[in-house]
């Protein structure tokens, strides 16, 4: 298959425009046929409830190419389990779970020649995502949603690919006990953005965001989960109601038990702790494992692997086996692999 003329090497994380893209909508009550539209933009009313009350949620996943030239996507049941449960938590309708499925094999099916190809170390970003279409002044969710899902080649999310980030703890709290924070609503993000401009302003890469009931506990930054490496060399990372469930750290520490013999562990992480930490990394969609170089607590540097300018060694061996996984290059636990074309 003829690929299309990008410069796959250098791609950054950035929004490139596909040819097609997957519409479905719903009104009175159920879902139409949905399809695929050569159309990428959106026409809403001016008080459609997405606009007024940001009622939406989005959902991330990858497809790559395999080296025996398949297409492939990593997971795609649990974005659709885990968009199921935000579209509930917001009062959304849910998008059935197979048809969500069926939407991003066949969105990546007809935009096969923006799949980056094997070994140029780029894959396609899958955007499926659902918004309140109707008008709505009252507080209230919307009669009318629309589901999309577009994609887009991309690169490494955080720049300088595999250097160690520089972090701070935000003095911003990301979510509420028995707020959002389980669920990939859009309002997430968007409460983020001061304290994501403020960090980058700042010289940081990204913000670790704590609890905010105690403000004692590690949670996770603004798109990503994170995970340490104990002294002992086994893996932990946060447990908590008001986290994002990343697919990539569920799979890690599978990864790291049944594929490395590393003991895995999810627990509430104190912020005092993390200095007894050799190795931090940052897991999810767009980070795929990013090492953490340092972390900023209102002055008191925390330091991973030694300083260096690498990733650490458990880290890397968590990456690469990941990689390899989604890449087919080793076999993969059973489900985790879905062949597209
Ligand atoms: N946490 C947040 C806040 C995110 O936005 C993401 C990205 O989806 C993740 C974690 C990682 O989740 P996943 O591994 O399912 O992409
Ligand atoms: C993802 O990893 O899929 C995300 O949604 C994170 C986002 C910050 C790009």
């Amino acid at each position: 298959m003829q690929k299309k003329d990008l410069d796959w090497k250098n791609i950054g994380f950035g929004y490139t425009q596909t040819d097609y893209r997957y519409v479905s909508n719903y009104k009175n009550g159920a879902w139409d046929e949905g399809g695929l539209s050569t159309d990428a933009n959106i026409v809403l009313g001016e008080c459609a409830c997405v606009l007024q009350y940001a009622q939406t949620c989005f959902e991330g996943l990858k497809a790559y190419s395999t080296a025996d030239g398949k297409i492939v996507c990593f997971r795609p049941d649990l974005n659709a389990t885990r968009m199921a449960d935000s579209c509930r938590r917001m009062k959304m309708p849910v998008f059935p779970e197979e048809k969500f499925v069926e939407a991003v094999v066949e969105t990546v099916k007809a935009n096969a020649q923006f799949v980056p190809p094997y070994g140029t170390g780029a894959s396609l970003y899958i955007r499926p995502y659902m918004f309140g279409a109707d008008a709505i002044l009252g507080v209230k969710p919307a009669n009318e949603f629309q589901f999309r899902v577009f994609c887009s080649p991309v690169g490494p999310y955080f720049k300088g690919g595999v250097k160690p980030l520089h972090l701070r703890i935000s003095d911003y709290d990301r979510a509420a006990p028995r707020g959002t924070g389980h669920i990939k609503a859009g309002l997430n993000y968007a409460m983020s953005l001061y304290a994501i401009v403020d960090a980058h302003e700042k010289g940081y890469d990204e913000n670790v965001y704590l609890d905010s009931a105690t403000r004692t506990h590690i949670e996770e930054t603004g798109g990503a989960n994170i995970i340490f490496v104990t002294k002992e060399g086994n893996i932990v990372t946060p447990k908590s109601d008001t986290i994002l469930p990343s697919i990539t750290r569920r799979s890690l520490l599978q990864v790291a038990t049944d594929y490395l013999g590393i003991k895995a562990e999810e627990r509430e992480i104190s912020i005092d702790e993390i200095s007894s930490f050799t190795e931090c990394g940052l897991c999810g969609t767009a980070a795929v494992i990013s090492p953490v170089g340092t972390i900023d607590d209102h002055g008191k540097i925390i330091t991973f692997n030694e300083g260096k300018n690498e990733m650490g060694p458990v880290i890397k061996r968590l990456y690469e086996t990941l990689r390899a996984i989604q890449m087919c290059e080793i076999p993969a636990p059973k489900g985790w692999i879905k062949e597209i074309l």
